[in-house]
């Protein structure tokens, strides 16, 4: 039975010991990546892409790469969380193909280009600009789809520590069409994860 919000959000941790034995359904896999697909992303673009890996040798050879963190190799499925450079610049025709989508008029049709235009100079100037932006928002659908997980008292990890050019080349990824922001192994705990500490509520959150 699927996990409250609450119940939820209580349940995640940063997992560190997956069970290799226990393997996600299909069914709950595309449940959890479709919250990550049902993110909100800047202009619409959905300038995000996931490459779901099961296969042992590929997950080995990334936890190599990954600080040996266990968590690599012996989840279910590893999630890698990219995100499309190329598509985010106006001359790749990406930004048009998507705001064509929404069925707008002509008119509307180029505010929405120009506007996108006016953007890219000058918050798009460099490539890391732009890998720091699409990351931002590809982190926005990490949150949903480590929430989706729990949903389904499935276990995730996010992990920053990884060797990023070394497993775009492990992945043969054309650095200027996709770049790697977020390495997300997914599946079943091993152990009871130890106390969750947090601020207090107070001194997170001020009303103001
Ligand atoms: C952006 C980001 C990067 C992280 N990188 C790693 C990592 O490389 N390895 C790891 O074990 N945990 C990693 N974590 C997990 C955090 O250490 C963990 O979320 C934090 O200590 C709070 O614990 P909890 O998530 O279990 O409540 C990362 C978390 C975030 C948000």
């Amino acid at each position: 039975m699927n996990k409250t919000f609450e119940e939820a959000i209580n349940f995640r941790h940063a997992c560190k010991s997956f069970d290799p034995n226990k393997k996600i359904s299909k069914e709950d896999m595309s449940f959890i990546l479709n919250a990550g697909i049902k993110s909100p992303t800047s202009f619409g673009l959905e300038l995000t892409k996931f490459i779901v890996i099961e296969n042992q040798e590929l997950k080995d050879k990334i936890k190599k790469e990954s600080m040996n963190q266990e968590q690599v190799s012996e989840c279910s499925h590893l999630l890698l969380v990219l995100v499309r450079i190329n598509d985010s610049k106006i001359e790749s025709g990406t930004p048009k193909k998507r705001f064509e989508r929404l069925g707008l008029s002509s008119d509307i049709l180029d505010i929405f280009l120009n506007m996108y235009t006016e953007f890219t100079k000058t918050h798009l100037i460099s490539l890391k600009d732009i890998y720091n932006w699409t990351s931002k928002q590809a982190y926005l659908a990490v949150g949903n789809i480590m929430t989706a997980a729990a949903v389904k008292g499935i276990d995730s990890c996010p992990l920053e520590g990884f060797e990023k050019e070394k497993i775009e080349k492990l992945l043969n990824l054309d650095k200027t069409e996709l770049q790697l922001a977020l390495v997300l192994p997914l599946g079943y705990r091993t152990k009871s994860p130890r106390k969750s500490v947090r601020l207090s509520f107070d001194e997170m959150v001020d009303f103001i």
